[in-house]
């Protein structure tokens, strides 16, 4: 089992090997959690910090079930009730956590490379939750997961990624694992939403949802993220959904077997159709949530192997 660093802070430099241990690791915790058993042994004695400085609902729930079911002491920082409001640093929270000798901290922030910054001022593995338009990679590594579950593998298959792919990082970390393990990848949106330099990332890009759905074995949908955008980048939402929200037209360019995928949280009728986002065969959304607690169990499995025994 290899991991290259201390911490998780981004998909891009792993390698295949280290995505797939990752994945086959998730994959063993998938099945435990649906046989009901936990492994309350294995985070003993750890301590777990979730530091939320944005919204979330999936990503925060699912670490600290993930930390549970693996024994883990979860403390959850609500960072509207902490001293960030009285005009506290990133850094000197940071200190104050360290001081605590907390194990693992899960981040989320709005700047990106702000978990990148903390994993050089503490002594824990820190985990990026999603940092600014930079990376999620927890998210990546569930997205493949439920592709893998569904397809039996990620090389050579098509996955066109949707909508607002420039405040995405939900889009780079996919676009880092999913082309790192041999898959093809096209993005696909208005131009506005796609940035200059997508093609350097090794991935296709179109501007017409129908030509870039065609033959897809995998469609994902992403959520415009107005927070993020500094002007007014879409005309309307309802224009929107006319030429870039996924509805069944649309969708039939894609193969007849392709699923459908999005991070949530979703903004129905506008990149997406409810009757879609509720298909029962051919959406895999609430797959991606289940996914997204083993993910995170192998992903505080693999640190804490790392982590001193005695802290
Ligand atoms: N996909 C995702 O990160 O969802 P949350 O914002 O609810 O955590």
């Amino acid at each position: 089992m290899s991991h290259p660093s201390k911490h998780l802070l981004a998909i891009e430099g792993l390698e295949p090997p280290h995505i797939a241990d990752l994945l086959d690791l998730a994959e063993s915790y998938a099945l435990l959690n649906r046989s009901g058993k936990t492994q309350r042994d294995l985070l003993k004695g750890r301590t777990l910090i979730n530091l939320f400085f944005e919204d979330s609902t999936r990503t925060r729930t699912s670490f600290e079930l993930a930390g549970k079911r693996l024994g883990a002491d979860v403390i959850n920082m609500s960072v509207s009730q902490s001293s960030v409001n009285k005009g506290e640093t990133l850094l000197d929270t940071a200190s104050t956590l360290n001081a605590m000798q907390c194990d693992l901290l899960v981040i989320r922030h709005a700047q990106s490379g702000a978990p990148a910054l903390l994993s050089q001022k503490v002594d824990a593995a820190v985990i990026n939750a999603g940092d600014g338009t930079h990376e999620h990679p927890t998210q990546a590594l569930l997205d493949a997961l439920t592709i893998r579950r569904h397809k039996g593998r990620l090389e050579g298959l098509v996955v066109a990624i949707c909508g607002d792919i420039a405040h995405s990082r939900v889009a780079r970390s996919n676009i880092h694992l999913l082309t790192t393990m041999g898959s093809r990848v096209r993005v696909v949106g208005p131009p506005t939403l796609i940035p200059a330099d997508a093609a350097r990332l090794g991935v296709e890009v179109f501007h017409d949802m129908k030509a870039g759905l065609a033959g897809a074995d995998v469609v994902m949908m992403l959520r415009l993220q107005r927070e993020r955008m500094s002007g007014g980048l879409v005309p309307s939402a309802r224009e929107f959904f006319r030429f870039y929200g996924l509805d069944a037209e649309k969708l039939a360019h894609a193969k007849d077997d392709s699923i459908v995928m999005h991070p949530g949280p979703m903004n129905r009728g506008v990149e997406i159709d409810s009757a879609i986002a509720d298909h029962p065969t051919r959406s895999v959304i609430g797959e991606q949530v289940e996914m997204g607690v083993a993910c995170r169990m192998a992903v505080l499995d693999i640190l804490a192997r790392r982590l001193p025994r005695n802290r």
